[in-house]
């Protein structure tokens, strides 16, 4: 019998979802009293149902320390804090949601896009004359720190520290973390709220031109009475922010080049045909995206796929195994470059959550692909690639490391 917060199944998911996939759709998982939706087609259904399936969670799925899952219960349960944006519904999400689009303005983001090729090119420039490397601590981690650091308006001497917190947030989130990680993880992830509510009060007496100043002025307005957030929101969202746009996009950037390694006659392509390098990060989300679930909650009593799930079940909606559904995406398993449907895939998500840093991640994969395109015309995996480790995390997947060797013609 499966176990899926089993860590050699976590590493490996893809046996398990196969066979969910197959035998067991929507899968109870009874010790813990949650479902695994695996099919595209459920998976559909569910994110498109707010209404039914709400984001707004009473708890998260843990391995216990007999290594069984089990539904942990969030301690904020029934405080407003404890619904904003990602697991916010109705109203209230939309408002946030409104906020946040609003700050992600397409000004900002051709800044951001420009910032991101200066950090990928000073990335790869340090790793350059190296020919052995790991992409994930000299590229995939530097570059969306210091690019989600410097959009959100963070002190730029504190990334390391950031990534110390999210890491913990994360692990927090993943799963399987045992009691003592746990314990440390909340203690963690409450000095980083904290230091969040420390930076934003600083930043709302003189708000710059950053999503934490859009932020500080959005509760000003509230404050006035227009519409606008309430301050734990706007600290909450930043929370988000951090948390959900830097380690993902870590794994989409680890993912790429990854798969850039087993496909030489794309990377050599990659250089004259731009084109190439978008339709091949979309392959990678399909195949490989770092989101491979999230949680939804029961508001009523309902049915999917022929099962009952009672008012107030967890549900995972697990991306990863819809996005290798046969029945939506022929040939799943395989890395194709021009799949006719591949703008449906499930990798940021779909309906009223639908990622809001979906164009941001796929510029910072772009840029830092090309940026290491642009030193090396042949990369490959400098390990065995059966000793290549996933972070253990049931919500998102990305490489622990990437050591890759580089060759250029036009080195000197
Ligand atoms: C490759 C990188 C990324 C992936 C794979 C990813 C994936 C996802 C997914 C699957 C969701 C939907 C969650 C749900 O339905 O419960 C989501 C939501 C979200 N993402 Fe991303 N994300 C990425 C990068 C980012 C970045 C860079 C940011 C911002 C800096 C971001 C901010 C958000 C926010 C705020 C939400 C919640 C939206 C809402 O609830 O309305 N994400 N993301």
């Amino acid at each position: 019998m499966w176990n899926p917060v089993d860590p050699d199944v976590v590493e490996n998911p893809h046996p398990l979802w196969a066979w969910l996939r197959r035998e067991s759709p929507v899968h109870a998982v009874p010790e813990a009293g949650y479902f695994l939706v695996s099919r595209y087609a459920d998976v559909l259904r569910v994110s498109r149902d707010a209404q039914t399936y709400s984001s707004e969670l009473r708890g998260i799925v843990q391995r216990d320390e007999a290594g069984r899952a089990r539904l942990l219960k969030t301690e904020l349960v029934d405080q407003p804090q404890a619904r904003v944006l990602g697991v916010a519904d109705g109203a209230v999400h939309a408002s946030h949601r409104r906020v946040v689009g609003r700050t992600f303005s397409p000004s900002r983001m051709e800044r951001m896009s420009q910032l991101a090729s200066e950090i990928a090119r000073r990335c790869v420039g340090r790793v350059a004359g190296l020919d052995r490397f790991d992409v994930v601590e000299s590229l995939a981690i530097p570059l969306p720190l210091e690019l989600t650091t410097r959009l959100i308006g963070l002190p730029l001497d504190d990334q390391a520290q950031i990534q110390c917190w999210t890491d913990h947030a994360l692990r927090m989130a993943g799963g399987l973390a045992n009691a003592k990680e746990l314990a440390e993880d909340m203690e963690q992830t409450n000095r980083f709220h904290g230091y969040l509510e420390r930076c934003f009060d600083a930043a709302s007496s003189h708000p710059k031109d950053d999503v934490i100043g859009d932020l500080a002025r959005s509760v000003q307005a509230a404050e006035r009475g227009d519409e606008g957030l309430e301050r734990w929101a706007a600290v909450a969202i930043l929370f988000q922010l951090v948390v959900g746009g830097v380690e993902t996009t870590v794994g989409l950037i680890s993912a790429a080049i990854h798969h850039a390694t087993q496909q030489s006659a794309l990377w050599a392509r990659m250089r004259g045909e731009p084109e190439i390098v978008t339709a091949f990060i979309e392959e990678c989300i399909r195949l490989d995206g770092p989101a491979i679930g999230n949680l939804r909650r029961t508001t009523c009593d309902t049915e999917l796929a022929g099962v009952s799930l009672p008012e107030g079940s967890t549900v995972a909606l697990l991306w990863g195994s819809a996005n290798r559904d046969e029945f939506q995406f022929p040939r799943a398993e395989r890395f194709e470059l021009d799949r006719p449907n591949i703008k449906t895939h499930l990798g940021f998500g779909l309906g009223k959550h639908f990622c809001l840093g979906a164009a941001l991640a796929r510029m910072e994969t772009r840029v830092a692909l090309q940026a290491l395109r642009a030193h090396a015309d042949r990369i490959a995996l400098a390990c065995d690639p059966a000793a290549l480790r996933h972070k253990p995390s049931m919500g998102i997947r990305r490489l622990q490391s990437l050591p890759i060797v580089i060759d250029s013609e036009t080195k000197a």
